[in-house]
């Protein structure tokens, strides 16, 4: 019996995102984890699990060969910083951008304003290319409140639509990077169990296209 082949998703958008994708790989989960309490999902490939986690802990699973393969947005991955896996594919889903964004009318309190984000290391990096002095205050959601009740006079997050933004009377006023989901790849496994992870990556690039 082969070593079965294990991918890490995250519910919501890149699960379902990435449903066509695997389906071109001709790997199509037996549960639906919007409904199932599982958090390892068969698939029609009794070789192949998918493991549901927390967008951001994909590319620790990943790293540590906990899963094989993963889906993480390029935020998610920025962030952690890549070590002990690769990126050889955009996936062109759950696409966004990173920004700053504040109160169009925001007076910055000082010379180092604070900076509300679940991307603490993008932030800190982001401003100290610049060489601007700023105090990052590390969030786990809802970011858009932060400069509402003054916790912050800024926040790092994405944005799509900007419809979030909007409802919260902010506007988006820097762009730090275009983001989109990437396929993660453990690196022992890229070696270990090439021909299999060769064989799904080819069939999702030509389901993604151009
Ligand atoms: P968690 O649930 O662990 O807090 P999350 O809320 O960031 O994570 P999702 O909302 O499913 O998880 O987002 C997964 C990825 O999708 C993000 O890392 C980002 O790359 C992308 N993304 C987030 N929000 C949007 C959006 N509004 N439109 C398009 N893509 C998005
Ligand atoms: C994400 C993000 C923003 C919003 C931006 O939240 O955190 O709040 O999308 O999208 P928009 O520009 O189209 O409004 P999401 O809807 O994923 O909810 P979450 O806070 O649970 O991640």
């Amino acid at each position: 019996m082969t070593a079965p082949l294990t991918i890490a998703l995250s519910k919501g958008r890149i699960f379902q995102e990435t449903l066509p994708l695997l389906a071109a790989a001709g790997i199509v989960p037996t549960d639906d984890p919007e409904t199932s309490r599982k958090l390892i999902l068969d698939t029609t490939q009794p070789d192949v699990k998918l493991v549901i986690i927390r967008a951001t802990d994909v590319p620790i699973y990943v790293q540590y060969g906990a899963a094989d393969l993963g889906v993480a947005g390029k935020d998610v991955l920025m962030e952690h910083g890549g070590e002990g896996l690769y990126e050889p594919l955009d996936l062109k889903i759950a696409r966004c951008r990173l920004m700053v964004a504040g109160r169009p009318d925001q007076q910055t309190r000082s010379n180092r304003p604070r900076i509300a984000t679940k991307f603490v290391n993008t932030t800190r990096r982001y401003y100290a290319d610049q060489g601007r002095q700023v105090e990052v205050i590390k969030l786990y959601g809802s970011m858009e409140l932060a400069p509402l009740v003054g916790l912050a006079d800024y926040i790092v997050d994405v944005v799509d639509t900007g419809k979030t933004l909007q409802a919260n009377g902010l506007a988006p006023l820097e762009h730090i990077a275009d983001i989109s989901s990437r396929l993660i790849v453990n690196k022992a496994a890229m070696k270990m169990k090439h021909a299999r992870v060769k064989a799904v990556m080819a069939r999702m690039a030509v389901a993604i296209g151009p």
